[in-house]
């Protein structure tokens, strides 16, 4: 039979799921202070514990930490009241299941919550965490950090509380939003993306809250906005923080109120949106320099989800290339020792997406009847701090690198649907960067290896040469 520790210093509470579960065929014991607590638990081993966040002789946190040490496969799930709801996340950090909140005016939903808790499962929720995660193609790898961030993650996503998510460029937090809204319970609900420094001021208001015909001129039909469309759904703000701060203001008031109205309509619109914002700045310091809504961010910033760049979770990266080599159908490719080598020591300024684009890049200019990555598929800046000399292709190569490149983007475009623009032209500025330096290798060839007498012919100065031959910084 299953045992219950309910801790909480009103008895009423405890003597409330000893009726509500003992009738479910579990066994119950009350705890009201830190004594009762103690003793129980070297007493009993329990498969659930519920515990108070707020008590008079200790709190919440102390005794799950407590709980865990001593039973760390007894379940815990904090009781909170709604204005603790972050110490409640901070509760899920240090191993709580879930958080309830008091009052419990919905008896349905923490009836749920406790048969999910205490029903055999036969999937462990880590596992259950990453078949969710790898059907949505977000990889968590073995890195320690990112195995706390996607449980968390998890936990909080069936809760309506607003997320914000902190990293670098191409940490993959629109990802991690993406897999959240799939994870919570608005899951068959929209998902929407707005990035906020792309909207220009003037067109957001009718864009999030839509407007009435005749509104203004060229209002021609009534229009819905995003947070009519995504009522149920989630609402994904990214670039948070390059939001000018009349959008700011209207995010405010929204958030703070849950209500809005179209423009030029009068009645008032309730919206059970959930927020997902996204930044790679740093908020708080944007906040100390007045570009940044302190109230705002208080708002957005219930939990933060903050996204390890690539280069602290190194020890992924195997992982990662296999997948992208999967993703652009080249499971039969597998790179060589140097190359891994090379990319270990690398930095990744770009993250993951960088990781991304010189797999796709690698593939592209790959000869059919080769199966091993070697590094002269490899950008040189990769070899820069590896010690390693890429070996490029010389200007003889140009014609087999225009065919890779040409194959790399016909087939980006038959796969418009899951393209991003950014990765298509990062691949054009690749392009250009090779082809002026097969160009200059060329020439230099042609004038014995003489810089200025190359430099002149191509009508170019020996700076730009220099950078052209991808030198910058070098003596
Ligand atoms: N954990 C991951 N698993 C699988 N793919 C990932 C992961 N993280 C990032 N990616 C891939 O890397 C690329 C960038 O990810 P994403 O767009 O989520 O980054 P971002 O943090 O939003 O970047 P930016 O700040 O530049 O908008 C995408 O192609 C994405 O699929
Ligand atoms: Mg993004």
């Amino acid at each position: 039979m299953k045992r219950v520790l309910v801790m909480d210093d009103e008895i009423e509470v405890g003597n409330f799921f000893r009726h509500l579960l003992e009738e479910k065929g579990f066994q119950v014991s009350i705890a009201v202070n830190k004594n009762d607590f103690t003793t129980l638990i070297s007493e009993l081993s329990f498969d659930l514990a519920l515990i108070d966040l707020k008590l008079p002789d200790s709190n919440g946190i102390e005794l799950l930490k407590l709980l865990k040490n001593s039973q760390p496969n007894c379940k815990a799930i904090i009781m909170t009241g709604y204005s603790t709801v972050k110490t409640a996340v901070e509760a899920l950090k240090n191993g709580a299941s879930d958080y309830i909140e008091k009052p419990f005016d919905d008896l349905d939903q923490l009836e749920n919550t406790l048969d999910k808790h205490l029903s055999v499962e036969t999937v462990s929720s880590q596992e259950e965490t990453n078949q969710i995660a790898s059907k949505l193609g977000f990889i968590i790898g073995a890195n320690k950090e990112m195995n706390e961030l996607a449980k968390l993650a998890e936990k909080i996503a069936r809760k309506n509380i607003n997320i914000l998510i902190e990293g670098e460029t191409g940490t993959g937090k629109e990802v991690l939003a993406n897999f959240i809204h799939h994870a919570s319970l608005r899951y068959n609900q929209p998902f929407i993306r707005i990035n906020c420094g792309a909207i220009p001021e003037t067109l957001l208001e009718s864009e999030l809250f839509g407007h009435e015909k005749g509104a203004f001129t060229g209002a021609v039909k009534l229009k819905k906005g995003i947070f009519e469309i995504a009522d149920n759904g989630t609402l994904f703000l990214d670039e948070i923080g390059e939001a000018s701060l009349g959008i700011q203001v209207q995010l405010l008031r929204v958030l703070e109120t849950g209500e809005y109205y179209r423009v030029g309509g009068e009645s008032v619109r309730k919206t059970n949106t959930r927020i997902i914002a996204a930044t790679n700045r740093d908020l708080e310091k944007a906040v100390e320099e007045k570009t940044f809504r302190e109230d705002l961010l208080y708002r957005l910033d219930v939990v933060k989800l903050n996204l390890p760049p690539l280069r602290k979770r190194k020890e992924d990266l195997e992982l990662y290339l296999q997948y992208f080599l999967g993703k652009v159908n080249a499971s039969h490719l597998s790179f060589s020792k140097e190359s891994l080598e090379m990319m270990r020591t690398y930095e990744w300024p770009g993250n993951v997406r960088e990781l991304f684009n010189i797999v796709k890049r690698a593939v592209a200019l790959m000869d059919e009847d080769e199966t091993t990555i070697t590094p002269i598929y490899l950008p040189e800046k990769l070899a820069q701090n590896s010690g390693h000399q890429i070996q490029h292709h010389n200007e003889d190569d140009l014609e087999s690198y225009l065919t890779g490149w040409t194959r790399n983007i016909l087939s980006m475009w038959d796969r418009y649907k899951d393209i991003q623009l950014d990765d298509v032209l990062f691949s054009v500025k690749e392009l250009e960067k090779q082809v002026g330096r097969s160009f200059v290798l060329k020439s230099l060839k042609n004038h014995v290896g003489d810089r200025k007498k190359t430099a002149d012919s191509l009508k170019i100065t020996t700076r730009q040469l220099k950078y052209l031959l991808n030198e910058k910084g070098k003596v």
